[in-house]
């Protein structure tokens, strides 16, 4: 069965999905069987991967009312042992539906079950907010990554990220394992990037990755050509960051 893994933080704009697509692809590229789901009405993690949120056959919204499978929302992506189900606007709606529905953290959980063998590792990219949809993901999950920006306000971010993680352990998910917590758009030169990994280390020093992800202007560029950056770019220092802790991740779940 595959390792689920969730890429979560309830702050926007924190590199949850391009660390979630760079990840998928650099363990695609080392030979593994990759599946995204993009979590998020934005649909970023759909477009980086080079698939229309237009013309997709289905989305996750359809697979999570039941209106297709998990199976037939599968898209195979341009890139090696990758493939996404992709996300559309309309699962900005989903938590509405959730709520009508019985058990509804485990639905996720339960339409990947049937397509789960088929891969090894499965990627959630969670959107920017701490409600049904990511309650719904931590639940389908083996493990969570959590990208993080040092800046003021981050410590006090994953304290209320981390109630929420133990929450879902307590009500639906007691083997949800955190896989670690990724430093992203760092800058050592700065003090108060310093800080905050100062204050990281204190706590959660085992679960700090080894290798911090750099800011770097061709990371934000990467995107627009809907190419994850060890294809835009494979010789970047960028790919190099994303390819050890694709390394790490994998021997830590
Ligand atoms: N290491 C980085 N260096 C430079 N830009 C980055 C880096 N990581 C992410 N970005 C950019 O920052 C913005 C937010 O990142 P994103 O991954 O979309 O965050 P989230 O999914 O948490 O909202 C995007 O424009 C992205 O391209
Ligand atoms: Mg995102």
């Amino acid at each position: 069965m595959a390792k689920i893994v969730a890429f979560s933080n309830q702050k926007g704009g924190v590199g949850k999905t391009t660390s979630c697509v760079n990840l998928a692809a650099a363990i695609g590229k080392k030979g593994k069987r990759v599946l995204l789901i993009d979590m998020d009405p934005q649909g970023n993690a759909t477009t980086g991967v080079n698939v229309s949120k237009r013309n997709t056959p289905h989305n996750i919204y359809e697979v999570l009312v039941g209106e297709c499978t998990a199976s037939e929302a599968l898209v195979r992506t341009n890139y090696r042992n990758l493939w996404i189900i992709p996300s559309t606007l309309e699962l900005a709606g989903v938590e509405y539906d959730l709520h009508q529905m019985e058990s509804h953290e485990a639905k996720l959980k339960e339409i990947l079950e049937p397509i789960s063998a088929e891969f090894d590792y499965i990627f959630i990219d969670c959107p920017p907010s701490l409600g049904m949809i990511t309650v719904a993901s931590l639940t389908a999950a083996d493990g969570v990554v959590i990208p993080m920006q040092c800046e003021f306000f981050a410590m006090e971010g994953l304290t209320q990220l981390l109630m929420t993680i133990s929450k879902v352990k307590k009500h639906s998910n007691p083997r949800l394992a955190i896989v670690g917590i990724l430093l992203t758009m760092y800058n050592g030169r700065l003090t108060q990037t310093k800080q905050v990994v100062d204050d990281i280390k204190r706590y959660y020093a085992d679960k700090l990755f080894a290798t911090p992800i750099t800011r770097q202007v061709v990371l934000s560029e990467a995107p627009s050509y809907g190419e994850p950056i060890c294809y835009h770019d494979p010789y970047s220092k960028a790919t190099l960051e994303y390819n050890d802790v694709a390394k790490e991740l994998m021997l830590r779940i």
